[in-house]
């Protein structure tokens, strides 16, 4: 099996690294080095040169994003799930997502899309889209050889002709400051969940009078709080470390009667 460039969690005592297998390099840090060479297949358990075991495997979609570098600020996985929900994706979804960003959300978006779903990404930044298309690209290489395919569109939502999109879309995914600025030159005229992540309630207020006068219903708006626990034989208890806040998502259906 060739494991040569393929993307790896190493997970240490104290540290969890990810890293792109080079087999003729090696991997350094305060605890102990290995050479990748070393490693016969994934998962494997490699002892290092101070005698410490570092665990090595392929990243789960948490590890790789929360570890991966980034451009923009990420949407947090936490938020992705229940964008997941109130967007009613499913693997035939039509999607358009604003703000492709560092690709975080675009990835997991991607990877629920099978049979006829599609996916189309709209950003401003060329640099923050080749970003995205390398983090979609470098996470499925791991899993699958099939070529990926997202429609990137670089505009800014200012300028946005919504009918350009020759599919009907049936789910809108914001991660942009200002979603309203979609609704300049267009108008939701077909079903449509919106989902829209936005930091700050101001932002919020001015979205949900936009979907009103844009005659969304069902408009909700909440914030996911997420708290990990500690179970262990003589600890039961929430951890310290809390993820205060991220975004607020406000999500309504248009339907076209
Ligand atoms: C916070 S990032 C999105 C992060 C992404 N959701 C992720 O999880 O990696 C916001 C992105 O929206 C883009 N953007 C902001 N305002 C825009 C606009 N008016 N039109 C188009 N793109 C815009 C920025 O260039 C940036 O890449």
């Amino acid at each position: 099996m060739n494991i040569d460039n393929q993307l790896v969690v190493i997970n240490t005592p104290k540290n969890k690294y990810l890293s792109v297998v080079e087999n003729n390099k090696e991997f350094i840090t305060n605890e102990g080095k290995f050479k990748f060479s070393d490693i016969q297949k994934i998962p494997s358990i490699i002892t290092t040169s101070t005698g410490i075991d570092f665990q090595i495997y392929s990243p789960t979609y948490k590890e790789f994003v929360l570890l991966m570098k980034r451009g923009p600020q990420i949407i947090y996985p936490k938020d992705v799930g229940q964008i997941i929900v109130e967007s009613n994706l499913h693997n035939s979804s039509k999607i358009l997502e604003i703000g492709s960003g560092s690709g975080a959300l675009t990835l997991y978006l991607y990877s629920l899309l099978k049979n006829t779903g599609k996916l189309y990404t709209l950003d401003s930044s060329k640099t923050n889209q080749r970003r995205a298309n390398k983090t979609i690209t470098r996470y499925l290489s791991t899993y699958s050889s099939d070529t990926v395919d997202v429609t990137f569109i670089n505009e800014e939502l200012s300028k946005f002709n919504f009918e350009s999109i020759d599919e009907n879309i049936d789910a809108i995914i914001t991660d942009v400051p200002e979603p309203w600025e979609f609704f300049i030159n267009n108008k939701i005229q077909n079903n449509i969940n919106w989902v829209s992540y936005l930091p700050s309630m101001s932002q919020i207020m001015r979205f949900n009078e936009t979907l009103g006068k844009n005659n969304f219903q069902d408009i909700e708006i909440k914030e996911v709080i997420l708290r990990d626990w500690i179970v262990d034989e003589k600890v039961v208890r929430p951890t310290n470390k809390l993820v205060s806040h991220t975004g607020f998502l406000i999500s309504a259906k248009y339907i076209k009667y």
